[in-house]
């Protein structure tokens, strides 16, 4: 989830390229970077920080040339930083690229070429890019990048230029955005729209698996077997602010849409096989670590701390071990019981939660080793846990958080999944089961997307009222509580979730005619005893919406609307039934008028105590 812009024109590349890059700052970034071709040579510059930083680097009168790229970068493989900035080059500064994506055999193509000779000076996957692309050269680097990207796993929006080649670009696409916007006498490669709107809405969108060679005047699309693709020319009609969101109304919306692409980027490289095998090898731990383990501790705050319940729920269901989640405010004040054996995970999409982070601290000051789930690369977390699962799933940027739950609950179960084996607790079957169930959860995300309609009824039923419920059972009352959350940072509905065998020791109280009772009765195991509670709130004339898993029958009749999700594995469930309850949110906001994206006294990230 970086930025890419490519030009190649009349006019001077290098103010083309800041410019573009400014336009996609809002995505957030830790270092940027561009690539020129000068009459000297070719010019690489790149900063960490702020372009303002870079724009310092490169000074006064900037370099002219009419050909070049640049980037931002939300680092992945290795710690933000100059070096570890785009662009990338090979040996000899004859090629330059910029990348998006990931590349996941980057280790075993690194190892080739260094035995083949290439010194490499970066952390990052993408450097390994522009040493294949140097090693394969054969004086056409279209068709050098074509057999290159054969080798590559993974993925990839790329733009490569080449000193020997100064009037063209060539760039290809996997899995990761890329668009050629198409200008007079100039062409540009972005992975955003708002980097070229000031100066053309024309634009090709580029496919999986296509290439194209662009000089100022040419655009050449060809398909991966090297035919050529006749591409329709597309317009954006979007203003610039839409653009920003994807053409969503808010960054929110835009979030929860991402969120199969999300969970795709959390398992690459990790389930593979169709979710058959697991590979969490980059956590690693020794047996001995792994089988000592007698408690384990979750501590986070808000979104994050949810997502913990989910996880308490599930380890201790497959693991058999006490799971006690803590949030981070509470457990640095309470002298909290740690032994040696005592697991300690963290968990924080940002990785500078205040609290989060010294209760990593005291963690750590007790001898406990902590191992950190975290969204972000280079995060003070991720730098001070002893081992670090990224959920990768590209920067937030809505205050209320969506894609980073759903992202930390799949690492979540990959996790449980992964010391369950290691310690001998499941069989291959029962471990390949789970794990194609996981695997199938994104496209259940996409079926669950596609019916916001009747979601869109729900919250226009809400928006009036002032106070709404969310209960459930074991992990439906975890859900439940980030249900409610959600509902309450975005509308300013007071929500409150219950567990629902709670309901007659007082919330009934409180329950009169058509006050909206969202209720989860995902758990088929004990639906029965679920059902009995919307019995209880109906027979007092209150409004429930039931979210269940198809499958579930004969409910219509004792409540009064019914969301039906895609069937799984009851264990997994929270990964599905959290999505109406964002959008239910998201849209009962939307009704009211509140300011989804920034709502009123809250923060991203909250960096003080
Ligand atoms: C803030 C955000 C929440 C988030 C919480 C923890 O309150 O608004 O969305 O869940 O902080 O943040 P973290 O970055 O540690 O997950």
């Amino acid at each position: 989830m970086c930025g890419i812009v490519g030009y190649v024109g009349r006019q001077d590349a290098y103010p083309m390229l800041i410019e573009g890059l400014k336009k996609m700052e809002y995505r957030g970034y830790d270092s940027s970077g561009v690539a020129l071709l000068c009459q000297e040579g070719l010019k690489v510059v790149k900063a960490k920080g702020e372009i303002d930083v870079l724009e310092e680097k490169v000074g006064q009168p900037f370099p002219k040339g009419n050909l070049g790229i640049g980037h931002i970068r939300w680092a992945t493989h290795g710690a933000p930083s100059d070096i570890n900035a785009h662009p990338h080059c090979a040996c000899t500064e004859d090629f330059a690229v910029v990348h998006n994506g990931i590349i996941e055999n980057y280790r075993v193509l690194r190892q080739w070429l260094e035995s083949e000779g290439h010194s490499f000076t970066s952390e990052t996957d993408t450097e390994v890019l522009a040493h294949l692309i140097e090693h394969n050269y054969n004086g056409d680097l279209l068709k050098t990048v074509q057999e290159s990207m054969k080798k590559v796993e993974g993925s990839f929006a790329v733009v490569v230029m080449c000193q020997r080649e100064s009037h063209r670009l060539v760039c290809a696409r996997k899995d990761s955005p890329l668009i050629i916007g198409l200008g007079e006498g100039e062409n540009f490669i972005v992975s955003d729209v708002p980097a070229i709107l000031n100066h053309t809405r024309k634009v090709y969108i580029l496919e999986d698996g296509e290439f194209a060679s662009v000089t100022a005047s040419s655009v050449e699309v060809y398909s991966a077997n090297s035919s050529v693709v006749q591409k329709e020319i597309q317009e954006i009609t979007w203003d610039a602010a839409s653009a920003e969101k994807g053409g969503f109304q808010h960054f929110m919306l835009k979030e929860i849409a991402d969120q199969p692409w999300a969970l795709r980027e959390t398992m690459r490289g990790r389930l593979l096989n169709g979710g058959k095998e697991l590979n969490l090898s980059e956590l690693d731990f020794t047996p001995e670590e792994i089988n000592d383990i007698s408690k384990i501790y979750i501590v986070a705050c808000g979104t994050a701390y949810h997502a913990g319940l989910v996880g308490k729920y599930a380890m201790e269901k497959i693991l058999r071990l006490p799971v006690e989640v803590d949030l981070a405010s509470e457990f640095r004040y309470r002298d909290p019981l740690l032994d040696k054996k005592t697991m300690i995970i963290v968990i924080s999409q940002s990785g500078e939660t205040a609290d989060t982070l010294t209760a990593l601290r005291l963690a750590r000051s007790r001898g406990n080793k902590v191992l950190a789930i975290t969204n972000v690369v280079g995060s003070s977390v991720s730098r001070e846990a002893d081992k670090v699962f990224y959920t990768w799933a590209g920067p937030e940027i809505s205050v209320p958080s969506t894609k980073a739950y759903l992202t930390q609950l799949l690492s979540l179960y990959m996790l449980t999944l992964y010391l369950a084996r290691e310690r001998g607790l499941l069989d291959r079957q029962a471990l390949e089961k789970l794990g194609e169930a996981l695997f199938a959860l994104p496209a259940k995300v996409e079926q669950i997307l596609d019916k916001q309609e009747e979601i869109k009824e729900m919250a226009a039923y809400l928006s009036p009222w002032e106070s709404a419920f969310y209960i459930g059972r074991n992990l439906d009352f975890a859900v439940a509580m980030e249900g409610a959350l959600k509902l309450k940072e975005t509308s300013y509905i007071h929500a409150e979730a219950y567990a629902s065998g709670e309901l007659k020791h007082g919330p009934l109280a409180l329950i009169v005619e058509g006050i909206p009772v969202i209720a989860l009765a995902t758990q088929n195991s004990i639906l029965d005893k679920s059902v009995s509670n919307f019995k209880e709130i109906k027979a007092r004339n209150g409004y429930v919406i039931c979210i269940v898993q198809e499958g579930t029958e004969g409910l219509e009749k004792e409540i009064d609307r019914i969301f039906y999700l895609p069937s799984t594995e009851d264990l997994l469930t929270p990964v599905l039934s959290a999505v109406p309850l964002q959008l239910l949110a998201y849209y009962t906001a939307v009704a009211r008028g509140c300011p989804v994206d920034k709502p009123r006294n809250l923060a991203k990230s909250v960096t003080v105590e």
